[in-house]
């Protein structure tokens, strides 16, 4: 065993690989993905244009992206065998994102290309799966409602099919652009804890929906993407603007963790939560009902919990991207439980790539843990014990 070793529990500050991708400055709230900043990104781009910069590290030329687009919209489709699964899934009222991890991980079985390993064979399986969940998230919607799923519309961009394939109504600009925002600001992030799960399995060269369905299972859990849907039935129990002094000062005594603030990485405010917010802001004027009551509720929280944490001695922690996402949700008729699968829906490029990136100069993951327990016990048969 020798002399115990430095541990770095949750590989905290630990750098596993190189990457092109996304460069996130925690101390000064930048993000950036491939140069570009995450500001202009969510303002002038689209999610299917981040996506081609993501896999090709360069913005597409016009005919470029009509191309791409135009290959994401025929890929939407989602087998009556996956369907079936979706349904008895929701029948027997698995969580959405267990249903997510099944449908993508039953999908590889109808993909012709799944033993193909080239990065061109890898962006093509990537673009199908991303193309996909969307029409599995609005079947999940419309299954656990007793609705009949509706066909992709091909005339529609990603974040407004989904939207239309969820309510069977073309949304707004506005409603679509939202979406469309929230599917940029998730699309990648550094080496967080679902993307290193994908990466774990695709360093063993296991295929690509492989890695998808260990990002997927790594990001449900409260303290990474299931946090905005924490964040939501947190916003619940409190209720009111008005509770939320007592509330903050009660959860603090507690040590009860304020859900959508606090990060790993952000020692600052979050450059997403940021943009949400502002968002959000247009989305509560302009819908007005639970949206604008949660926005109340949530902005009260934020500055009632940045004074009792920094006067606690905690100024890092501040509001992440889960922490405002849930009102825009809200707004747009999606209901809670499917927050994380929109969240894994976008990050489905993030992983892809990072995926694709990594692989082009292998190596197999395989750390070390050091070992506490005995050694050399005398093995007792078991009729003896
Ligand atoms: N509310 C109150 N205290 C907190 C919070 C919070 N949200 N986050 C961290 N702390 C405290 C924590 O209790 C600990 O205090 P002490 O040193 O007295 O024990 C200290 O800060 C350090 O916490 P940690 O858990 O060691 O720090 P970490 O780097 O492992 O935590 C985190 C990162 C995201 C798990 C944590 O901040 C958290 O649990 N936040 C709430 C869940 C959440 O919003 N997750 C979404 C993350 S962003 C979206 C994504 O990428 O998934």
């Amino acid at each position: 065993m020798g002399e115990k070793p430095v541990i770095n529990k949750g590989l905290e500050g630990i750098y596993v690989a190189e990457t092109k991708l996304s460069y996130i400055d925690g101390e000064n709230s930048r993000l950036y993905y491939v140069g570009y900043s995450i500001e202009d990104l969510a303002k002038y781009s689209t999610y299917e244009e981040v996506a081609f910069l993501l896999y090709y590290y360069r913005l597409p030329t016009k005919s470029e992206y009509e191309l791409f687009k135009a290959v994401m919209r025929e890929s939407r489709e989602v087998p009556d065998e996956v369907l079936s699964i979706v349904r008895n899934m929701v029948r027997r009222r698995a969580h959405p994102m267990d249903i997510l991890r099944t449908a993508v991980s039953s999908l590889s079985a109808l993909d012709p290309e799944i033993d193909q390993r080239s990065r061109e064979a890898d962006i093509r399986k990537a673009l199908r799966i991303l193309s996909k969940a969307p029409s599995i998230i609005a079947a999940m919607y419309r299954f656990s409602r007793g609705l009949d799923y509706i066909e992709p519309r091909n005339d529609l961009d990603h974040a407004a099919n989904l939207i239309y394939m969820m309510h069977g109504k073309k949304p707004s600009e506005f409603e679509a652009k939202v979406l469309d925002t929230i599917f940029i600001l998730h699309a990648e992030h550094g080496m967080n804890a679902s993307t290193f799960a994908s990466l774990v399995t695709a360093s063993t060269l296991a295929d690509i929906y492989a890695a998808v369905v260990s990002g997927i299972s790594a990001l449900k859990g409260p303290l990474h993407g299931g946090a905005a849907e924490a964040a939501y039935w947190q916003y619940k129990e409190i209720g009111s603007p008005d509770n939320v002094e007592a509330w903050v000062k009660n959860a603090l005594d507690k040590k009860r963790r304020i859900m959508g603030m606090g990060h790993r990485v952000y020692k600052s405010y979050d450059p997403r939560a940021k943009i949400m917010k502002e968002l959000d802001r247009e989305v509560a004027s302009k819908f007005g009902g639970e949206a604008a009551q949660l926005y109340s509720i949530a902005t009260k929280l934020e500055e009632v919990a940045l004074r009792e944490l920094s006067k606690r001695g905690k100024v890092t922690i501040q509001p992440n991207v889960d922490f405002y996402t849930p009102i825009a949700y809200t707004a747009l008729g999606i209901p809670p439980e499917l927050f994380t699968t929109i969240f894994a829906a976008s990050r489905i490029v993030g992983w892809t790539a990072k995926v694709i990136e990594y692989v082009e100069n292998n190596r197999l993951i395989r750390p070390l843990d050091y070992y506490i327990g005995e050694l050399d016990k005398k093995y007792v048969p078991l009729d003896q014990r």
